[in-house]
């Protein structure tokens, strides 16, 4: 177990009971990046710190021919995850394991190779080595495939007052809005293409889509 396992266990043990009716609020954006994923047919895809994987089966029902991955470095969020997943009949399409975004193998996990889709929802901001967890994310993404990223802007549009509360109020919940967002993905893999970046809600949110070239490992 480490020290981020204990954490996200620490915060998410009571969390997770309230998690999806307080945060549809507050992170937005995440319907437009479920929207935009856009899958292939029959297309793996992925979510890293899939939480009360909320995405996941919302994925489901809108690609009833889409296999569904997602990991969590949280056995709390995880079991409200799982339990979720049982309710909407969806365990024979969802596949969930307990992995750290910076360092996992999907053979391990789930004994497949790679994904066509993998997506980040307000997780970067909360792991310390957000560049690690990106670089592991292009590492198992398909030849053309895609990487869709949805999380805490810097808030540069909106007033002080506001931004200054909602840092007080995020700092509570160790999130971090990763301000180096934009220059950092083309960085991440020589494989990877950054395909679109927008900070949308006058900068509460940034959200970016990145392919992966059809080039080797
Ligand atoms: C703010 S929640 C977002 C949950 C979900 N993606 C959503 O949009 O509702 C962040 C999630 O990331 C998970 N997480 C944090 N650090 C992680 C890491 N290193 N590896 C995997 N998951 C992690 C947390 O346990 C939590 O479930």
């Amino acid at each position: 177990m480490t020290g981020a396992h204990l954490l996200m266990d620490r915060i998410y043990r009571h969390q997770r009971h309230v998690y999806d009716a307080s945060r549809k609020y507050y992170l937005l954006g995440r319907d437009r990046l479920l929207d935009g994923l856009q899958p292939p047919w029959n297309g793996r895809i992925l979510e890293i710190g899939c939480g009360t994987a909320r995405n996941l089966t919302a994925v489901a029902r809108a690609h009833p021919d889409a296999r569904l991955f997602g990991i969590d470095i949280s056995s709390e969020m995880l079991a409200t995850a799982r339990r979720k997943i049982e309710r909407h009949g969806l365990a024979d399409r969802v596949r969930l394991a307990r992995g750290d975004a910076t360092r996992f193998d999907p053979a391990v996990l789930f004994g497949v190779p790679s994904f066509s889709r993998i997506f980040f929802s307000y997780t970067l901001s909360m792991i310390p080595d957000w560049e690690k967890a990106l670089q592991q994310a292009a590492l198992w993404l398909q030849p053309g495939g895609e990487l869709h990223l949805v999380d805490f802007g810097g808030q540069e549009g909106l007033p002080r007052w506001f931004r200054h509360g909602l840092g007080r109020w995020l700092q509570l919940f160790h999130v971090t809005p990763r301000d180096g967002l934009r220059s950092t993905l083309p960085r991440v893999s020589a494989h990877l293409a950054l395909v679109s970046f927008e900070r949308p809600y006058r900068g509460y949110a940034q959200y970016a889509i990145c392919r992966r070239l059809p080039s080797g490992r």
